[in-house]
């Protein structure tokens, strides 16, 4: 294969830059011209192709966000827009094609490949970690610090005020950044969507809390979860201390990109290369128990998720009483 394409879609998380960088500079190791699509399918529809040389990706392996820019294109879903992106790449006879992103991104990147031939990999790049056929996604580690630095600093004033917060966190209809957080955060309580979350065990949990002495509470609630306004209202009506929510928000998906995430971008990017550098195509590449695996690309809406998340909820759960 001779020509390549590079982009990201969707929600942008910190680690794109770094897999940016590794696809481009050992796709040119491996002799392949690289071309950078602006804008994910917004742009690849709209021409926004450019040969990305050694100064596009210099710089970047820190920078959180994405040089290359994302969006998110509902036109990408009718085969007519998709064609004309097709017809975009071919007239520069780019063949091969690395989509970082979340299985949004790789469905159009599938589609994009069964209807025009061409040669697809898929890089997960979210911070959401709900990826299936890959344990970890590139910019969760870093989204999972930037919480945990929030969380230190509403600790200190919710012992001074000797208050119940509840922190929203991302992770669309995930809980793995809540889980994570309450794990590595010392959390008090815990909401997340894969579970029923009765608000009278939560209310419980913070009265005994108080009756052994306990000055603060942080709550993680993943946002699938619900309305955190209409889980604080319910919250009060059973509780005596004071309560307040926090919504992280975008905070979360900015940053400098932490070290485990840019060798993890690092890796999968290599592994993207090595694919299309053999003539293949068709896959997404993931890390399982440490190592870089493939799986066909329909394995992300096809498979099943690892549940690992409700294990370790109920680690989560026992440690946060
Ligand atoms: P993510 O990639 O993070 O899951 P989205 O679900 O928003 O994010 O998908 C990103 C983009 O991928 C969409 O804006 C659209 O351009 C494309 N996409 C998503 N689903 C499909 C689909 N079923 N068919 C074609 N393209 C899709
Ligand atoms: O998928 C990443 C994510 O940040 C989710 O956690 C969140 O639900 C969503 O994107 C927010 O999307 P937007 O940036 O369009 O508000």
């Amino acid at each position: 294969m001779k020509r390549i394409a590079i982009l990201t879609s969707g929600g942008d998380a910190p680690g794109m830059n770094a897999a940016i960088r590794a696809a481009a500079k050992m796709a040119q190791y491996k002799g392949m011209e690289v071309y950078g699509v602006r804008r994910g399918y917004h742009g690849m529809l709209r021409d926004e192709i450019f040969p990305m040389d050694g100064r596009f990706i210099s710089g970047i392996i820190d920078r959180g966000g994405t040089a290359l820019l994302t969006a998110r294109c509902p036109e990408f879903k009718d085969p007519k827009f998709r064609a004309i992106a097709a017809e975009n790449l071919k007239r520069r006879g780019i063949e091969g094609i690395v989509v970082i992103g979340g299985d949004g991104s790789y469905r159009g990147a599938d589609l994009l490949s069964k209807e025009h031939g061409f040669k697809v990999v898929g890089l997960p790049g979210t911070i959401d970690n709900d990826i299936i056929g890959t344990d970890f996604t590139i910019g969760f580690d870093t989204c999972l610090n930037t919480i945990l630095d929030a969380i230190s600093k509403l600790r200190d004033t919710a012992t001074s005020h000797e208050r119940t917060i509840l922190v929203e966190v991302m992770g669309r209809r995930a809980g793995d950044l809540a889980v994570h957080a309450c794990l590595a955060g010392g959390g008090d309580g815990l909401l997340i969507p894969e579970l029923e979350n009765p608000i009278e065990m939560l209310a419980y949990q913070i009265q005994e809390r108080r009756n052994t002495g306990r000055l603060h509470d942080i709550v993680l609630v993943a946002e699938g979860v619900g309305n955190i306004l209409d889980i604080e209202a319910e919250l009060k009506k059973r509780v005596s201390t004071e309560v307040r929510s926090v919504v992280l928000g975008h905070v979360q998906r900015g940053g400098t990109p932490s070290g485990r995430d840019r060798v993890l971008a690092t890796r999968l990017a290599a592994k993207a290369i090595e694919v299309l550098a053999n003539d293949e195509g068709g896959v997404m590449i993931g890390i399982e128990d440490g190592q870089v695996v493939t799986h066909e690309i329909s394995y992300a809406w096809e498979g099943t998720k690892k549940q690992d998340v409700i294990e370790l909820y109920r680690m989560a759960d026992i440690l946060s009483r």
